[in-house]
């Protein structure tokens, strides 16, 4: 089990949900901090609690896809902290739309943000350290449907499951230099994803659930942010390839690949209690 205290840690998608709950837990053991978003107020928010913790941090408020973004969050953990030890590459966003209303634009504009953005922090991360001869530690956050897509949500599903695909192929590059490199594939969790995905997907506030978790997601297979968090710190500790926060969510992903028709039977259920909210947000227009 590797200590964390005193380790550097670059996070992207800090301002809220999983990236805030994952700062405030590296805080917690000790960790110094660089912090990414677009929201300057709340990654403050953040910031503040972790430096109630004692945790150094540095905060860059931007976009993920803006050019130097990446290069700036490292440069940031370099002189403010000496380098970074982790890079936990989390910010990403969702909408639940049917793909033939799926403009070009937000189908590309997904990419850039939760494939893209995300992919390119830990190409930067991982060149730094082979040329600095120095190990760390690549994190990406994925999702579970990076193996079971839902419907509506293909788009998504692919951007987490590209992420996911390069990150397995990257670790055995970068294993023999020092340099570890893992996903995180977290269930439902209670954050203002769904929020926002609900805001984009044009359903009503009805549609768009209750306490940020949509009303069609199991109640057994929703979690907060914090069990997340721990997942990831567990990941930090003891490297594994995939962090994950459920074992039957897990084990569902494994049936649904050795038998696609099962998976299909229960996509299908999921796609027919979808249809009739997407159909009224068409209506609406
Ligand atoms: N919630 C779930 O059920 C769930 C399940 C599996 C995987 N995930 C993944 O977990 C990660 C975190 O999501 P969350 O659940 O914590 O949702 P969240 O509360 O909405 O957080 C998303 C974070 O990403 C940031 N972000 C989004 N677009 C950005 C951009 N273009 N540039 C910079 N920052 C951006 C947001 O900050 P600003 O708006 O301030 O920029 C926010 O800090 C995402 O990659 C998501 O795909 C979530």
């Amino acid at each position: 089990m590797r200590d964390l205290t005193g380790r550097v840690v670059v996070i992207t998608g800090a301002s809220s949900g999983i990236g805030a709950a994952t700062a405030v837990a590296c805080a917690e053991q000790g960790m110094k901090l660089v912090l990414g978003a677009r929201r300057r107020d709340r990654l403050e928010e953040v910031a503040a609690m972790v430096r109630a913790r004692g945790g150094g941090v540095e905060l860059l408020v931007g976009d993920v896809t803006d050019p130097g973004n990446a290069a700036g969050l490292l440069d940031l953990a370099e002189d403010a902290h000496g380098g970074a030890d982790f890079v936990f590459s989390n910010a990403g966003y969702s909408f639940e739309r049917p793909f033939t209303e799926t403009s070009e634009e937000d189908l590309r504009a997904m990419f850039e943000v939760n494939f893209f953005a995300s992919v390119e922090l830990c190409r930067l991360a991982a060149r730094r350290w082979l040329e600095g001869g120095r190990g760390g530690h690549l994190i990406l956050c994925s999702s579970c449907v990076s193996k079971f897509p839902l419907p509506y949500q293909g788009i998504y599903a692919a951007t987490k499951a590209a992420q996911a695909m390069v990150a397995r192929s990257l670790r055995h590059e970068l294993a023999p230099r020092g340099i570890r490199v893992s996903t995180v594939h977290p269930i439902t969790t209670r954050t203002e994803f769904f929020d926002r995905s609900a805001e984009r997907s044009g359903f009503s506030e009805g549609e768009a659930g209750r306490n940020g978790v949509p009303d069609h997601a199991p109640r057994l297979f929703v979690q907060s942010p914090e069990r997340v968090a721990r997942a990831v710190i567990g990941g930090m500790r003891s490297p594994r390839s995939e962090i994950w926060t459920s074992w039957t969510v897990r084990f569902s992903a494994a049936l649904f690949t050795l038998f696609p028709a099962l998976q299909d039977l229960v996509m299908g259920r999921q796609a027919a209690s979808a249809h009739p909210r997407h159909d009224r947000a068409d209506d609406r227009g």
